[in-house]
């Protein structure tokens, strides 16, 4: 079994490094430099783990699927998303993005996970008791889901009409536009120091620092991980309220695995 996975911030890594391991699957982040035309071609299973922005795959998601559509035939797949709180559909929409290739859908399952748009009134960080009881959650709901897997159970959440009509009428309708706003409004502040951080860490390569100042190339992806992780709090996307406090992601070692087993 084969895992890939894109992660903004942290969350979507630990579902997917969590589930690997619990599965004995390879894992890999769609960033690392591997041949993942011959790692999909080999593998019979694939599951694909990504954060739900506004119900939709993350654009380096579909990115990466649209480049690799044609080895996922004939494959089993398991999607899992994760979520602040609601996507409707979001582990559905994947499916779309392999229209017209025959794959067999075994488990589709959204895991609620800590908050990473820092800036944002209405939804504030979780605090480090807040953030255990995610993670406890969240594994409770993947053991299961690992447990129902090897026993052979198909599960598809969100995919029946009620969440397809929630995800797309509450979220995905408007967030297409949203999507490609965002990626040309991503705003530095005066406090930058060209550190050179953000050039690193982006993930779609957004920034270049040239001639003593930053030049954006206006392919933000939304992942929110320069806000996250700039040392002077000088990025903001989309939401450009201050940062004062920024997410850190889950940086705890994971307990010990517990495979629960049905008895
Ligand atoms: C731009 C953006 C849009 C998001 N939209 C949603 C959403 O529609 N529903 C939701 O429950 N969470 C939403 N979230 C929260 C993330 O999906 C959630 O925190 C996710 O676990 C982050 O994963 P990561 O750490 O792997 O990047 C959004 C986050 C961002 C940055």
């Amino acid at each position: 079994m084969l895992t890939v996975y894109f992660s903004g911030t942290g969350n979507s890594k630990f579902i997917a490094e969590r589930f690997s391991q619990i599965m004995t699957a390879s894992c890999y982040s769609i960033e690392e430099d591997v041949d993942f035309k011959e790692k999909i071609t080999a593998a019979q299973t694939i599951a694909v783990c990504y954060p739900i922005y506004g119900s939709c795959v993350p654009k380096i998601m579909r990115d990466f699927v649209s480049k690799h559509r044609t080895a996922f035939a004939g494959k089993q797949l398991i999607i899992f998303c994760t979520q602040l709180m609601f996507s409707g559909d979001g582990a559905r929409v994947f499916t779309e993005l392999l229209a017209g290739v025959a794959v067999d859908i075994r488990y589709a399952e959204h895991f609620n996970m800590p908050n990473n748009i820092c800036n944002f009134f209405l939804f504030p960080l979780a605090s480090p008791n807040k953030l255990q009881r995610y993670i406890k959650k969240a594994d409770k709901k993947l053991s299961r889901a690992c447990r129902n897997i090897s026993a052979g159970v198909v599960k598809k959440r969100g995919f029946n009409p009620l969440s397809r009509y929630l995800g797309l009428w509450l979220q995905r309708a408007h967030f297409d536009a949203l999507e490609k706003k965002a990626a040309r409004d991503v705003r530095i502040s005066a406090e930058c120091i060209l550190c050179g951080k953000c050039v690193r860490i982006c993930p779609m390569k957004n920034f270049e620092i040239s001639d003593q100042s930053m030049v954006l190339r206006n392919q933000c992806t939304l992942c929110y991980r320069c806000v996250n992780q700039c040392p002077q709090k000088a990025i903001t996307v989309l939401v450009h309220a201050k940062v004062t406090k920024q997410y850190q992601g889950i940086n705890n070692k994971p307990s010990p695995i517990v495979m629960e087993h049905n008895n």
